[in-house]
């Protein structure tokens, strides 16, 4: 049995990007229907970061309910780590912005209270396989519950917020093809219960390689060091995995405390060679990914759907095909500059398995060269803190 439902936007995803766009959509009278193949509590409870542009959390914050401001924390520096010494880059005092720590899977239950409070059609534990029609202009969703019931949703168009195993982008360009970049390293991730180490993120660069010190609420930690891409997470012990840490923050002391999560982040960086195709498009991790270095994955997502609302009210509510013919490129734009912060960040803080000594002497004195001057620390924090949305 295949049940057959009709709206202007069919969006493949319940992410930030799905949910957001949702929001905008709606607020510009333009109905959806989302469908994501996990079950809501699974959406809510995916550890991922939870750095967020001033834009992001503007945006965030204007939702009915949010709590950005209550749950988020705004923090106006980090502190750059390496050779043993901690240097502050004030994103307010240099870049004029903050950013906010505000985790994404408490800015994804807030989005899903307010989407589902306001009526929006989201279905969960519906997996989307194929997309048909996707060169006309009533391209066709074809999806399965998780009963085996068929679901087909005509669309105007058709948005694939579905992740980096996007069926709607193999849609768009037969493949997935794009441009890639794989790291020879990951992250290695806890959570703790203990109180925050220092009152800003630290990143640190050392010679066993990079840590991160983030943080959740004032009892719960969420800290990383670099590791094999891949490790396993359960193999080593909770003291082997605070000698790691502290070893890779020398200088200065963690605050221990039992770890209740751990995971193995994988880093590579892509972006997908076509964003649109006719009534078909990508945003979010469909469209790229980032590693998480320079805390811009679920930044990039919503300045995707930010800039596709407006280009498919110019669509829906005008007949006018100009603002989302530019859109792929106004989106790249920022997504390339992204790629380029990321990159940047991870490169010169990780220690690559094969560096030299060469290697090392350059990279501290890229590190100097940073944090020694204002224009150094300026182009860190407006990297960090990221470009206005529109
Ligand atoms: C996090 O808190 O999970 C986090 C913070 C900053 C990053 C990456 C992850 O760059």
């Amino acid at each position: 049995m295949t049940a057959a439902v009709r709206t202007q936007v069919a969006i493949v995803g319940a992410g930030p990007a799905g949910l957001v766009l949702s929001h905008l959509l709606a607020e510009a009278g333009i109905a959806s229907i989302i469908i994501d193949r996990r079950s809501r509590e699974e959406i809510e409870s995916t550890i991922r970061a939870g750095i967020l542009e001033q834009g992001t959390i503007d945006l965030l914050a204007s939702i009915e309910g949010s709590r950005a401001h209550t749950v988020g924390l705004r923090h106006d520096g980090i502190e750059l780590r390496f050779d043993g010494a901690g240097h502050r880059i004030d994103f307010a005092g240099l870049a004029g912005r903050s950013v906010w720590l505000f985790p994404q899977h408490e800015a994804l239950r807030d989005l899903l209270a307010a989407r589902i409070g306001a009526g929006q059609d989201i279905r969960f534990g519906v997996t989307a396989t194929t997309v048909e029609d996707a060169s006309g202009t009533l391209p066709r969703v074809v999806a399965v519950d998780d009963a085996g019931t068929g679901l087909e949703i005509a669309a105007d168009f058709v948005v694939g917020a579905d992740g980096s195993h996007s069926v709607v982008r193999r849609a768009i360009s037969g493949s997935h093809d794009g441009y890639f970049r794989e790291y020879p390293f990951g992250w290695f991730g806890i959570l703790c219960e203990a109180p925050p180490s220092a009152d800003e993120l630290i990143y640190s660069n050392s010679p066993d390689g990079f840590a991160l010190i983030s943080q959740r609420s004032p009892t719960v930690q969420r800290m990383y060091f670099q590791c094999a891409p891949d490790a396993d997470a359960d193999a080593m012990s909770d003291a082997q995995i605070w000698d790691a840490l502290q070893a890779r923050v020398p200088g200065h002391a963690l605050i221990e405390g039992p770890i209740f999560q751990r995971d193995v982040l994988r880093f590579r960086s892509f972006v997908a060679r076509t964003l649109r195709a006719g009534r078909l498009a990508i945003v979010g991790d469909a469209a790229h990914t980032v590693p998480p270095t320079g805390a811009k994955g679920m930044n990039l997502a919503v300045a995707d759907v930010f800039l596709l609302s407006r280009a498919l009210e110019g669509l829906l509510l005008r007949s006018d095909e100009r603002p989302l013919d530019g859109w792929a490129e106004a989106a790249l734009d920022r997504i390339w500059k992204a790629q380029h912060f990321s990159w940047w960040m991870t490169s010169m803080l990780h220690v690559a398995p094969d560096a030299t000594d060469f290697d090392r002497h350059r990279q501290l004195g890229e590190l100097r060269t940073v944090v020694g001057s204002e224009a150094g620390r300026t182009y860190l924090a407006e990297g960090y803190t990221g470009w206005p949305l529109g």
